[in-house]
């Protein structure tokens, strides 16, 4: 599909849409599953082929069917009441931008956002995004695939700060975090603690906790959440652009 033209007109409905999207995400206390929509939809970028990537393909029936994607048509369509007010605006920018504001409005940092992205209707094979089952070696596999380091791995993990795993979805359980419409760095200070009643750990989660390179990241960012909230936003941004170059 071509590529959006991003003149002052553009910019201004990508403003008007961050201001929908924040009474949206606020009304419904929807923060979580927007920023998983955002994450889902960019993180089956493949560098080496150069498919998949946040590219609004995950709106196609076949892609949200995934199993890794159960729960998110919900979020698709929540993001389609703003598309409707919005229609210039792609969906590859909306579902970033909602990830974008998800993220703000539960008081974490501010990420660059950058528009422009083209909508793809081709979605990738089941299997590119990670399998909260496996340890370090599989999460370096799918974030290298994707372009991303072992920074970047620990940092977007600290996403589960918001949110929670529901069992008729992902088999899981459970928040990770006291306060999971809150972003801040307690996933990172929660991880260190080990388990605790009532909040989850994936086997993905612990596997930062006994990796040597991933391991001083999770302390540094329990301990210092500047340093977090600096990292998240540079990856995150990161994440919302792979296979886009900015114009
Ligand atoms: C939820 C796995 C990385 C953001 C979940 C769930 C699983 C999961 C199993 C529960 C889904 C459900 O039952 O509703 C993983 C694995 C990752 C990963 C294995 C590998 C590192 C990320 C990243 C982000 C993220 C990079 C964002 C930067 C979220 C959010 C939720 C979530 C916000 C909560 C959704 C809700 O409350 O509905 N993730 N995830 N995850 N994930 Fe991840």
């Amino acid at each position: 599909m071509a590529l959006p033209v991003v003149d002052t007109e553009y910019l201004k409905e990508v403003d008007k849409a961050r201001r929908d999207l924040r009474a949206l995400i606020a009304s419904r206390n929807c923060a979580p599953i927007m920023l998983r929509l955002a994450w889902h939809d960019a993180g089956t970028y493949d560098v080496n082929t150069k498919t998949g990537g946040p590219n609004g393909s995950i709106r196609s029936e076949e892609e949200y069917n995934h199993g890794s994607n159960n729960g998110l048509k919900k979020a698709i369509d929540w993001c389609e009441e703003v598309k409707s007010r919005h229609p210039k605006i792609t969906y590859a920018d909306l579902y970033q931008l909602a990830g974008v504001v998800a993220v703000e409005v539960t008081g974490g940092p501010t990420i660059d956002f950058v528009p422009g992205r083209r909508d793809s209707i081709v979605s990738p094979k089941e299997g590119r995004l990670p399998d909260a089952k496996q340890g370090a070696p599989h999460l370096r596999d799918i974030f290298y695939r994707m372009g991303l380091s072992d920074k970047d791995i620990v940092a977007l993990s600290g996403g589960h700060t918001l949110g929670r795993a529901h069992a008729e979805r992902s088999g899981f359980d459970g928040p990770w975090t006291k306060e999971p419409l809150k972003f801040d760095n307690s996933y990172f200070v929660v991880l260190l603690n080990g388990e605790s009643e009532g909040l989850l750990q994936l086997p993905t989660d612990k596997a930062l906790l006994d990796d040597p390179e991933f391991r001083p990241y999770v302390e540094l960012y329990a301990k210092d959440e500047d340093a977090f909230f600096r990292d998240y936003a540079e990856s995150h941004k990161k994440l919302s652009e792979l296979g886009f170059t900015p114009r």
